[in-house]
């Protein structure tokens, strides 16, 4: 592994640029290539042969492109596939940390919800990672499909996600939350809105610090973090670039960002 290979990093659309903002401001010299498959998303409504075989497609366009590492900034492709990739890929995977550490320091009760999409719920991830920690944990899981499409479509806020949070999260705060779990990379871009639902009593975890650490621990150990003083950072998607920008704008400072529509069905 170079010290000076790109660290590439995707999810379903423009999620997981939440994770890229932690990754450059943790890591500022190191180059990234995110990958985001704003044509196929969203996942998490997909059966889980399809999510994979996806993640396969874009794990391939990182090998060719001789990254140092893949940072699977997605929820739903860390719950499912990123023990088996990482049989299959000469890189090291860093998926996304589940925030039960962070959402266990918060909840003194240890009463916390998880707010993700149906197929990371599905899998049960959190409430497993949960309950290992602490068996007298109790977490509250809901699928929130209605989030992701608005979010990428720049509903980010305004009535209709305002309704859509509040159906998903109002009977979280009534069975008394202490934290909620963002297990979407998708949801920072609409925290101000999950907050205004809920209020401020109810502390918001957003694991993308935690992950961005997880790969920082992993690049020092094995001593390959980037020499550069600055690095670069280029953004791909497979469809809606121009949207893809503009999202982007939310997160990142993009004045010196390469954008690129980069296909994956050859
Ligand atoms: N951002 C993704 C996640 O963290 C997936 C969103 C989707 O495409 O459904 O799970």
């Amino acid at each position: 592994m170079s010290n000076n290979a790109p660290i590439g990093v995707f999810d379903s659309g423009i999620g997981g640029l939440t994770v890229v903002k932690e990754l450059i401001e943790l890591m500022p010299g190191e180059e990234y290539i995110y990958f985001g498959d704003t044509a196929r998303m969203p996942y998490g409504p997909r059966p889980a042969e399809q999510i994979l075989e996806f993640m396969h497609q874009i794990l391939q366009f990182f090998a060719e492109k001789q990254v140092k590492m893949a940072v699977v900034a997605c929820n739903t492709m860390t719950a499912l596939g990123i023990d088996m990739a990482r049989q299959h890929y000469p890189f090291p995977l860093v998926g996304v940390n589940a925030g039960v550490d962070l959402a266990l320091s918060v909840s003194p009760g240890k009463n916390f919800g998880v707010i993700a999409t149906q197929a990371t719920i599905a899998s049960g991830k959190h409430a497993k990672v949960a309950l290992e920690k602490d068996k007298e944990v109790s977490v509250y899981s809901q699928a929130c499909p209605k989030l992701v499409p608005l979010i990428e479509n720049e509903q980010i806020e305004g009535s209709q996600i305002e309704s859509a949070v509040a159906e998903y999260l109002l009977p979280m705060k009534q069975a008394g939350v202490e934290s909620i779990i963002l297990g979407c990379t998708h949801y920072p871009f609409v925290s101000s809105v999950i907050e205004k639902i809920v209020g401020r009593d109810i502390v918001l975890v957003n694991p993308a610090r935690e992950t961005a650490m997880d790969a920082y621990r992993i690049l020092q150990e094995q001593n390959c973090l980037s020499t550069k003083g600055q690095g670069k950072v280029r953004l791909c998607f497979s469809a809606d670039v121009e949207q893809a920008k503009k999202m982007a704008g939310y997160m990142l400072d993009t004045r010196q960002v390469d954008f690129e529509l980069v296909n994956l069905q050859k």
